[in-house]
């Protein structure tokens, strides 16, 4: 891909445009080795060398975060008052990342942070049924009927009823333990779903969507770049759908 050297520079993070042109223009900057004062100048992400303050500059069209996301917190981007999973990315070099989809903000487990907008798209596009797999803790003992209910469909209040959802009883009891795999992303889907049948989610975290897996040593608030397999194996789940 063929950008400007301050849009280079601004997309990696390495502050405002205006700021950006301020260091090249005073010669900060060095494409290839040799210095450049000219921000407008066309950089090859693919093959030019970029130091900025003499520190080497590699650029990421996309970057991909796993995270644990922590109760408490908003999938948003930005937001006035509260914590966003977003900010939660410190390490990031891009600032145009974004949730892929939401959790409410009592839902822990895993999100996945991006800035591939295509990607994104695909896996939230209702007619591509990805799965997403949670556990939860129910308030009053799930039943084998539950299961029936759910693998056949629930009137949750929308015009249509849920597709069939694969619920596997854990524990049943006072507090039941469970995990649900459904294949759509209705809003508060689980929570509205338990509603349905008479129960009430206590807990609720995610463990996956599509091939992407929960890193079982990621602590809620904790992320970690995704794997090249990870990247490679949602890039081609995009294809085969
Ligand atoms: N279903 C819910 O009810 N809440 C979530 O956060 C995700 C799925």
């Amino acid at each position: 891909m063929m950008i400007r050297l301050d849009k280079y520079l601004a997309d990696m993070g390495a502050g405002t445009r205006s700021e950006i042109r301020k260091s090249i223009r005073a010669g900060r900057a060095a494409v290839n080795g040799a210095v450049t004062k000219r921000p407008e100048i066309k950089i090859d992400t693919e093959k030019d060398t970029v130091e900025l303050n003499g520190q080497n500059v590699s650029y990421e069209a996309y970057e991909y975060f796993m995270l644990n996301k922590p109760s408490g917190t908003v999938s948003a981007v930005t937001d006035r008052q509260e914590t966003t999973v977003v900010n939660l990315i410190r390490d990031r070099k891009r600032d145009d990342l974004f949730p892929v989809g939401r959790l409410d903000k009592d839902t822990e487990g895993l999100l996945l942070i991006t800035n591939d907008g295509a990607l994104a798209h695909r896996l939230l596009s209702p007619a591509k049924h990805v799965d997403k797999i949670y556990f939860a803790r129910i308030r009053g003992a799930v039943t084998e009927e539950d299961k029936k209910l759910f693998a056949r469909g629930l009137d949750i209040g929308d015009e249509k009823p849920t597709m069939p959802a694969d619920l596997t009883i854990c524990v049943s009891g006072e507090i039941s333990e469970i995990t649900l795999t459904i294949r759509e992303g209705r809003f508060h889907q689980v929570k509205r779903m338990f509603q349905a049948v008479g129960k009430e989610v206590i807990y609720l975290k995610r463990l996956g969507m599509g091939p992407l897996i929960l890193d079982e040593h990621l602590k809620p608030g904790e992320y970690r770049r995704l794997t090249d397999k990870e990247v490679t194996e949602l890039c081609s789940l995009e294809r085969k759908q």
